[in-house]
């Protein structure tokens, strides 16, 4: 037998003796059990270890109905319950999934939960009055729809917040971890530790745990109100609004709020997935003495590697912001596009680096308000005009790759 296995049936052999005060378990057990133990669990108000994975909507009450024949009879009739292994059941593998980081207040309840249910289920199983029943067995359970059980799920939202934030943190992390951040930390307090280094659930626990995310109005949470600028930030301006960074900001946000507050109900409410995933690869290109009358306007560049002997129609990477008002220079990191179906979280996580190839960078500029307007997107018609760059290219703000507005061809 399985060690496993083996701990679990010792545990509920405990489990039972206790609820029996020691004596072996009779099949008129169950509906004791079910009163005294499952009933009150079931309409406690507190949270059931579900929550700790599952957000609004998946809860252990939705699976208890207000008595132990028609409870038992669903739970079957829904393949939760099985009457050849009842330690086998679904319903108690569902109980005992735990994440990696078990908290410690849900590692109390789930353990209570699996006593309780584990008892009941075992003695109903063997309980020929529950086990004689037959007919229609009403419903159970969430009443949500798999795919939107699958969408309020926290490791589904920590994917989120890895695709859409984690991944620009390069953009953040000299001045928020605490392993590079001492100056700031030292002249502004130790808030500004916000970034957890190779953390992404803790930091976004963090996040949310300290109200830089607003649940109830979240594209008012600090979170993104200071990279924009728009409140007062030591850190600066750190990208512009209708930038890619800034809607995937908000597209992450919005989806926490909507999540957590329980508001998706139905397949439709769900976000659709954007088709392709932005990797930073720490690259730089910087353009140099852009014209007066386009300062302050807002530049996305696409880059085009070559194919064969033209340059290919698919661009390989993106980068996107606002040209200083001031000198006229606008300098971005490139992030490398990838189809959804290829990023693997691993890929999403690993330093990417373009090759030092020739790339031809193909520029889109539009104005800084345009870009402010909700379903905005860059079209063909703010084509500015293209350059080339090659060679090897390193990463970091001290060797960006360099092209002058002289250089740009207009067509
Ligand atoms: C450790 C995290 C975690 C906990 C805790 C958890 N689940 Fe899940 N649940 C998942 C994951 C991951 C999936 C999808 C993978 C799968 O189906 O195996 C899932 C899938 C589901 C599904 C839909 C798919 C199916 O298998 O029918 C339901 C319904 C569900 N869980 C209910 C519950 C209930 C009820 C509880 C609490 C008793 C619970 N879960 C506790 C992580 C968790
Ligand atoms: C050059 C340093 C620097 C950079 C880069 C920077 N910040 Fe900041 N940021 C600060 C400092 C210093 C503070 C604390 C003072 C303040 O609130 O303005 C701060 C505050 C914050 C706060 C509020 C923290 C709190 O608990 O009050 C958030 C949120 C934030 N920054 C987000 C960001 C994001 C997101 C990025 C990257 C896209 C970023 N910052 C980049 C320096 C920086």
């Amino acid at each position: 037998m399985k060690r496993t296995l083996l701990v679990a049936l010792i545990l509920l052999a405990g489990a039972i003796a206790s609820l029996t005060d020691g004596r072996p378990l009779r099949a008129s057990d169950s509906a004791e059990f079910f009163a005294r133990r499952i009933l009150p669990i079931a309409r406690a108000q507190r949270a059931s270890s579900c929550t700790e994975c599952h957000f609004a909507g998946v809860e252990l009450g939705q699976y208890v109905l207000d008595d132990e024949a028609s409870t038992f009879a669903a739970l079957r009739a829904a393949g939760l319950i099985d009457v050849a292994q009842p330690e086998q059941s679904k319903l108690l593998a569902f109980i005992r999934r735990k994440p990696e980081r078990e908290d410690a207040t849900m590692a109390k309840v789930r353990a209570e939960e699996s006593a309780a249910f584990t008892a009941w289920i075992t003695a109903a199983a063997k309980n020929p009055e529950l086990l004689s029943k037959s007919g229609d067995a009403p419903p159970i359970g969430t009443q949500l729809p798999p795919e939107v059980v699958r969408h309020v799920r926290s490791d589904r939202l920590l994917a989120s917040f890895v695709e859409n934030i984690w991944v620009e943190m390069e953009r953040c992390i000299n001045c928020h971890s605490p392993e590079r951040n001492e100056r700031w930390v030292k002249e502004h307090g130790k808030q500004v530790s916000w970034l957890v280094p190779r953390d992404p659930a803790a930091t976004m626990k963090y996040l949310a745990d300290e109200g830089l995310i607003d649940v109830d109005a979240p594209e008012k949470s600090l979170l993104l109100l200071k990279p924009l600028g728009a409140v007062e930030h030591a850190g600066h301006v750190k990208f512009a609004v209708g930038s890619r960074t800034d809607r995937q900001f908000r597209r992450f946000l919005n989806d926490y709020a909507a999540t957590v507050a329980g508001k998706y109900k139905t397949t439709g409410d769900l976000p659709p997935p954007t088709k392709q995933l932005a990797i930073a690869t720490g690259q730089q290109l910087k353009i140099t003495e852009m014209p007066t009358d386009q300062r302050g306007r807002l530049i996305r560049v696409l880059l085009y590697p070559r194919d064969g002997e033209a340059w290919s129609t698919r661009p390989i990477a993106s980068g996107d912001s606002q040209i200083n008002p001031q000198d006229g220079t606008w300098m971005n990191q490139m992030c490398e596009l990838v189809d959804r179906e290829q990023a693997t979280p691993d890929r999403l996580l690993k330093p990417r680096l373009l090759p030092g190839e020739r790339y031809l960078a193909k520029l889109y500029i539009v104005d800084a308000t345009a870009a402010t307007k909700p379903n905005f997107e860059f079209g063909d018609a703010d084509f500015y005009g293209s350059a080339e760059v090659s060679g090897n290219w390193h990463p970091g703000w001290q060797k960006p790759k360099t092209i002058a507005a002289g250089e740009i061809v207009r067509e």
